[in-house]
């Protein structure tokens, strides 16, 4: 029989069926078309798939849907307003940091739980958060400029 979890997706309460054991990617994906939240390598590895579940920064591609029962889920679809960006996606792309885009959500998500939990967090957290990333295009050295200017903003 399908499993049902209620939870709270971008500030909206969903009741989902799920059918076994699908991840919390499937589910954010294929069953509320919330694309922003990207596939890359299904192993958490590579961190595009970061959502933030009751404020922490997780790989949504392990974590099982059936976990997020209760919950509240922040996607990346969750940060702007309308066409207005969050700061921190404003201060990624003024760092240069975001190219073909495809890490950047991922990102996003992991500076946003970190700067709510601590907004003062020192450079050597920001870094550790960030080596969960990987990003084939965009030199490192942006994203540590943009991650940053986004504590910066995120503080004002
Ligand atoms: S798709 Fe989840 S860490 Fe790469
Ligand atoms: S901007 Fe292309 S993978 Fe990071």
């Amino acid at each position: 029989m399908a499993e049902k979890i209620t939870c709270t997706v971008n500030g909206v309460k969903r009741t989902l069926e799920l059918d076994g054991w699908e991840k919390l990617l499937d589910v954010l994906r294929e069953k509320l078309d919330l694309t922003g939240t990207k596939r890359g390598c299904d192993d958490r590895t590579c961190g595009a798939c970061t959502v933030v579940v009751d404020g922490e920064a997780v790989h949504s591609c392990t974590f099982p849907a059936r976990k997020a029962d209760g919950k509240t889920i922040i996607t990346i679809e969750g940060l702007s307003r309308g066409k207005e960006l969050h700061p921190i996606q404003r201060a990624l792309i003024e760092a240069g940091a975001v190219q073909c885009g495809f890490c950047t959500p991922g990102i996003v998500m992991e500076l946003y739980a970190l700067y709510t939990r601590n907004p003062e967090a020192p450079e050597a957290e920001i870094m550790d958060a960030l080596e969960r990333h990987l990003c084939r295009c965009t030199g490192y050295e942006a994203i540590r400029e943009g991650a940053l200017l986004a504590q910066k903003y995120m503080r004002k």
